[in-house]
């Protein structure tokens, strides 16, 4: 899709012109702040910041969680931000809090758990005991794929089946591209392509909706499709949703194939134009849950959604580029907005209220969630780059 020079000239003069909305700088001091605080009440490494417990006491987590990357990763946001020497030592103190991950071979997760915090340590300093710790953790997420069903399998057993694959997998793709290039072994490639191209065939409904859970066949074909966290089988799970946009993106932006640029802007047609969207912008955790509007909102989807955003713009043509934008823009809006951000040191630090972890599990209903922070400090530095077509 090639941007026309007129499109680029009416985009970008409408936002160069137009005021941004969001203090981006004024946001990054308080969340700073914040993340100090969060940093003195968590000293010791084998339990990470993660959410709250309902009493308001923290739920801190050990490293084989599937989220114990995203507070390192965060802080070295933060430090690119800064500059400041001191978020460089505490991202790598909690990053290299996750450092046995790297052997790990039971979980899908290694992308969050081991490529988000490493890989930003990398990318920022240079450092080769990140690289070796990364293509370590690379080796293990590999053994994962499967060459007859050509996925990458998500857990090891989901209600009797034995190959279930969830669309959160998506996000695990950027791991084995960066992997593939840096050890230039193109097995690590192919394998996060026929992941992304299975993806595509099984896990999309005719709306571009997604089923959370796909479960295959040894001879590949599908099982059964079916939801983990999402309200029902046929429902669209609102971070499911969430995933495959950010992941679609970010697989044209690792393989610059137009297959899964496409399917992104399918995905992104089919958030942005759904009924059940509240006038926020913030969904609920699910877009069919069924007793909306009495139903929680899920803040992380919301995070994730508007940093998809904030890249698939970048691929599009202009009037495309300038609607997402302005949504992307819209639920930052919101998420600064006391309803959905924290002051000061409320909620122990951490950032973002009212995300969903796993509403039919009851488990996290209403809470912040360190991944909602992560990719909502993410959205914030895409939005202060952004502005230019
Ligand atoms: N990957 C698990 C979740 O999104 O809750």
């Amino acid at each position: 899709m090639k941007k026309t020079l007129l499109g680029i000239l009416i985009a970008s003069s409408l936002m160069v012109s137009g005021q941004k909305k969001i203090d981006v700088s004024a946001e990054l001091e308080k969340i700073q702040f914040q993340y100090k605080y969060l940093l003195k009440k968590h000293s010791d490494i084998s339990k990470i910041p993660h959410s709250l417990h309902t009493d308001g006491t923290y739920r801190s987590l050990p490293s084989d969680w599937w989220c114990s990357g995203f507070f390192g990763a965060s802080l070295w946001y933060l430090y690119e931000y800064s500059q400041q020497p001191y978020w460089k030592a505490a991202a790598h103190k909690w990053t290299m809090a996750v450092e046995r991950e790297q052997y790990n071979t039971t979980t899908h997760d290694l992308g969050f758990m081991v490529y988000y915090p490493f890989g930003h340590g990398y990318r920022l300093t240079g450092d080769t005991t990140y690289r070796r710790i990364l293509l370590q953790g690379a080796k293990s997420l590999l053994t994962r794929f499967d060459a007859r069903r050509n996925v990458i399998k998500s857990w090891d057993e989901f209600k009797g089946y034995s190959f279930p694959v969830i669309i959160d997998n998506m996000m695990n793709l950027d791991y084995l591209t960066w992997a593939a290039r840096e050890s230039k072994n193109n097995s690590f490639y192919s394998a996060a392509a026929a992941h992304a191209d299975q993806t595509i065939k099984h896990h999309f409904r005719e709306d571009f909706s997604s089923y959370h859970v796909v479960c295959y066949a040894p001879d590949g074909s599908v099982e059964a499709k079916k939801t983990h966290q999402g309200a029902a089988d046929e429902s669209a799970w609102a971070r499911g949703q969430a995933w495959a946009l950010y992941g679609f993106t970010m697989m044209y932006r690792e393989t610059r194939d137009k297959r899964y640029l496409q399917q992104a802007v399918k995905i992104a047609d089919f958030l942005i134009n759904h009924p059940a969207l509240p006038a926020d912008k913030i969904p609920y955790w699910d877009y069919n849950a069924p007793a909306i509007p009495a139903e929680e909102r899920d803040v992380s989807a919301a995070a994730i959604m508007a940093s998809a955003l904030l890249e698939l713009k970048e691929y599009v043509p202009a009037n495309a580029s300038l609607m997402y934008h302005n949504w992307a823009e819209e639920i930052l809006v919101s998420l600064c907005s006391p309803v959905y951000r924290n002051k000061g040191t409320e909620q122990g630090g951490f950032l973002l209220k009212h995300s969903v972890g796993h509403k039919p599990g009851r488990i996290e209903v209403d809470v912040p969630l360190i991944y909602a922070d992560y990719y909502f400090i993410e959205a914030l530095l895409r939005y202060q780059k952004s502005g230019k077509l």
